[in-house]
């Protein structure tokens, strides 16, 4: 693989996946979960930055063919090892946003939970993940807010600690020109996992590539 920029601080990742435990849990995105009706058997997923694969399992289960990458060789191998104890297969890859080969018009879902990359990679992963898109496809997408750092003064836990790492919804709005925001809102959230806890502040967005 060719040189990646770790998002966040350098083989973070890999120090918390090469843990026995799931760093993020076995169980999907509930914002996810919460969408299912948008997902149908035959789709095409692609799930950037997917970690240990919690979430690219899930659509997996749902009947999608999902392609899942991680720049994190133990997130993949994990992912792959959740995979094969749900009994579905997906294709997980060794890849960050910058060494991806973003092919046109591929999926009907692109999933992006929680990848706070740095501000000189966020905007060109998210026009790729667009142009990844086929018409009618969506970009569906979960991270925390500059109002997390609120929440962590009331005990929540969880996103990067430099607000410029924080999603707003106008951020995402120059990000995702001449889309379709089936949602795009900024509001709080309950988690109960170890590395995300508590009532968080979060943005959701649902962006339909209409041409
Ligand atoms: C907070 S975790 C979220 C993992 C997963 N999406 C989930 O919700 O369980 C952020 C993920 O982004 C990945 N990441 C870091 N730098 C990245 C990059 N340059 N390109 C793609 N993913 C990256 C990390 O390895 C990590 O798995």
């Amino acid at each position: 693989m060719s040189k990646v920029i770790y998002g966040f601080t350098p083989e973070s990742f890999d120090n918390r996946y090469r843990e026995p435990d799931y760093h993020y849990g076995t169980e999907p995105n509930a914002f996810l979960v919460s969408q299912r009706a948008r997902f149908k058997p035959g789709m095409k997923a692609l799930m950037p930055g997917d970690g240990e694969g919690r979430n690219g399992v899930w659509l997996a289960e749902q009947g999608l063919e999902v392609t899942t990458f991680d720049p994190s060789e133990f997130g993949v191998e994990k992912a792959e090892r959740l995979a094969a104890s749900r009994g579905v297969s997906i294709d997980a890859r060794r890849a960050g946003v910058e060494t991806w080969d973003w092919e046109p018009e591929q999926f009907d879902v692109v999933g992006l939970f929680f990848i706070h990359l740095p501000v000189a990679l966020r905007g060109p992963a998210h026009a790729n993940a667009l142009k990844t898109l086929r018409p009618g496809g969506i970009v569906i997408l979960e991270t925390f807010s500059p109002h997390q750092i609120e929440c962590r003064k009331n005990g929540a836990a969880g996103g990067p600690k430099e607000v410029d790492r924080l999603f707003t919804c106008e951020m995402l709005r120059v990000d995702f020109p001449g889309v379709l925001f089936h949602l795009l809102e900024e509001t709080e959230a309950d988690f109960k996992g170890y590395a995300h806890y508590g009532r968080c502040g979060v943005v959701r967005m649902v962006a339909e590539r209409v041409s």
